[in-house]
């Protein structure tokens, strides 16, 4: 039954998305089409109408044939060729249920890979400020751009230079196998988003951005990857401040010898000896996604089901991760950054629904939470009871919404703001109004369900051939404006460029208060407008809190 639950589970669903419309028939040798240098060569971008776009500029040499489950290498120079990054890029092995039109077109085991949108003033004095984000899908899915998560906007309005960054992911990019030279040390998609914030730092100036303002920001395993960032002494010099969007805190990163279990089911689907990484490394990417996805279901530790959530994920190697991210921030092991933090209302809904496809009843309900709570199962039972009748994912899903997102960043939060350190939170509580989910996500119609904020930070959607409503257009501007004032002064309601007709945010935001743990205050993103709310959920995390059930 738990293998049920878990089978489809997986975490970052981004709203669907439809054709690109807008995008202008690209001219290749168009004298326009920006030429910008980097270390290795030059590149040759596109100039859309609204920003330059450089799309799957290579920032490491393909992670391929030996050198597949090795860290990321430098790129060797392409000069004196010029680099046309023009292209959609392909994206990093994968078997993608996503919604509709955000999985990628095409992929290839030669990914590492980053797409830079940039105003199309920018020059190499500019110094324009940088955001980076790392895209979400459970370290397994989803590619750094999509139509959702185009930079070309908030570029625009904002006067930042935006960068999406593709890093290895499933087993490709965190297997733990092997000895000696030839093992496989996981953690490998981390080690390549850092890299790529190297990259960042030596060639973002020739963009026209600033290496010293670079905020780094993510969605879902994008949040889980910028919380070990934070947490990590290692990355502490490439980046300022940062952004988590709906980060599920509560799922653990794996220990070691879960993590070599994990393998050993692995190694069996591909047809190798457990351990045996030469064999493994010989086996074409298609195999390895398809062994990667038969033994994601595969229980390892009977005690931490929740790891089936996030089967292919970081681990705690005590190197590149020393201890689970909550614990990091409850013991004062972070960086002092500015942070901007935030959930949907609606986070487990998704999820839930796609794992268990048919409606659950009350013995199920049952079932699963002590499964899943073990000894707690008891006092989350009398805290969320079933439902007298009806469809119990409703109540499932109420209990994972605080469970795994809401309370554990509710610690986090209070953590930062404990250190006196800016940190700002929101809830994005909007059900969109246009057609983002597509036919198999219906359950998340009329619900701000995990990844809902995307098109709006992003402004995206007409991209899509999908329309805002007039209010979702002023709420999509209000958080381009924010963000981009956070991305430039490290507070979201500074305004931080220089405005004029075609560049210009919203000039009267709401003011959005810092976190504090008294009065907990909070922005509630929303339509008809924004609202400021205090203690989102407080009496929940208090119960969550008192069972110390988080990793
Ligand atoms: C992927 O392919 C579809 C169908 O050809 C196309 O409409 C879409 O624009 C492509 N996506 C991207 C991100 O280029
Ligand atoms: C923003 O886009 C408009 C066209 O929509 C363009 O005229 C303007 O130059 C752009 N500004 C920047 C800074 O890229
Ligand atoms: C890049 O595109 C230009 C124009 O289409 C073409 O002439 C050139 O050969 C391309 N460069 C490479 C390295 O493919
Ligand atoms: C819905 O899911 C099915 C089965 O996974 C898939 O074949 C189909 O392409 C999906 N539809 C859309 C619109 O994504
Ligand atoms: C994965 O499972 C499917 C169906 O259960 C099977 O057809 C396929 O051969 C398996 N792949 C591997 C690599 O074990």
């Amino acid at each position: 039954m738990m293998i049920g639950l878990v089978a489809l589970v997986f975490l970052s669903c981004v709203i669907g998305t439809s054709q690109l419309t807008d995008y202008k028939p690209i001219d290749l040798v168009n004298s326009d089409a920006p030429i910008v240098n980097t270390e290795y060569g030059k590149v040759r971008g596109v100039n859309l109408e609204n920003a330059n776009a450089f799309f799957g500029i290579p920032y490491a040499d393909p992670p391929t044939g030996k050198y597949r489950w090795k860290p990321a290498r430098q790129r060797t120079s392409w000069s004196p060729n010029i680099l046309n990054a023009t292209e959609d890029p392909a994206a990093c092995p994968q078997s993608c249920f996503l919604p509709p039109h955000t999985c990628p077109n095409k992929t290839s085991e030669d990914c590492l890979s980053l797409t830079v949108f940039s105003p199309l003033t920018s020059t190499p004095a500019s110094k324009f400020p940088v955001l980076v984000f790392f895209h979400g899908g459970n370290f397994r899915q989803g590619s750094g751009y999509s139509l959702l998560q185009d930079g070309r906007y908030i570029a625009n309005k904002t006067n930042t230079i935006v960068v999406f960054v593709n890093y290895r992911l499933g087993a490709l990019g965190f297997l733990v196998a092997g000895d000696g030279p030839d093992a496989a040390h996981g953690n490998y998609g981390i080690l390549d988003q850092r890299f790529a914030l190297e990259w960042i730092r030596d060639n973002i100036a020739n963009f026209g951005g600033n290496p010293g303002k670079v905020t780094i920001s993510g969605q879902s395993a994008g949040a889980q990857s910028v919380a070990i960032h934070l947490t990590s002494p290692k990355s502490d010099n490439l980046f300022h401040q940062a952004i988590m969007e709906s980060n599920p805190f509560t799922l653990p990163f794996r220990t070691k010898s879960d993590s070599i279990n994990q393998a050993k089911y692995f190694a069996e689907d591909l047809g190798c000896k457990a351990g045996d990484v030469d064999c493994m490394r010989a086996k074409p990417a298609e195999e390895v996604v398809d062994a990667q996805q038969n033994s994601s279901t595969k229980i390892v530790n009977v005690f931490r089901l929740l790891e089936l959530f996030e089967p292919w994920g970081p681990y705690v190697d005590g190197i590149e991760i020393a201890q689970q991210s909550v614990d990091a921030f409850r013991q004062n092991a972070f960086q002092k950054k500015p942070i901007l933090v935030g959930t949907t209302s609606d986070e487990a809904r998704a999820n839930l629904f796609v794992a268990i496809p048919k409606p659950m009843d009350k013995l199920q309900y049952y079932e699963y939470t002590v499964a899943i709570m073990l000894q707690h199962s008891l006092r989350v039972l009398l805290k969320y009871p079933p439902a007298k009748s009806g469809d119990q994912r409703e109540e499932l899903s109420e209990m994972g919404h605080p469970y795994l997102f809401v309370c554990p960043n509710r610690v986090v939060h209070r953590a930062v703001a404990a250190q006196k350190v800016p940190i700002w939170t929101y809830v994005f509580d909007h059900a969109l109004s246009f057609d983002g989910w597509g036919p198999n996500f219906t359950f998340c119609d009329h619900h701000a369900c995990h990844g809902s904020e995307l098109p709006f930070v992003f402004h995206s959607v007409n991209l899509a051939g999908l329309h805002y409503s007039d209010a979702e257009k002023v709420l999509a501007d209000s958080m381009v404006t924010y963000w981009g004032n956070f991305v430039h002064t490290g507070n979201p309601n500074s305004q931080g460029w220089e405005q004029n007709e075609t560049n210009k945010g919203i000039k009267s935001l709401l003011d959005w208060p810092t976190y504090d743990e008294a009065s907990a205050r909070y922005m509630n993103f929303s339509t008809p407008q924004n609202k400021i709310g205090s203690q989102y959920m407080g009496k929940d995390c208090d119960f969550w809190d008192s069972l110390h059930a988080y990793p």
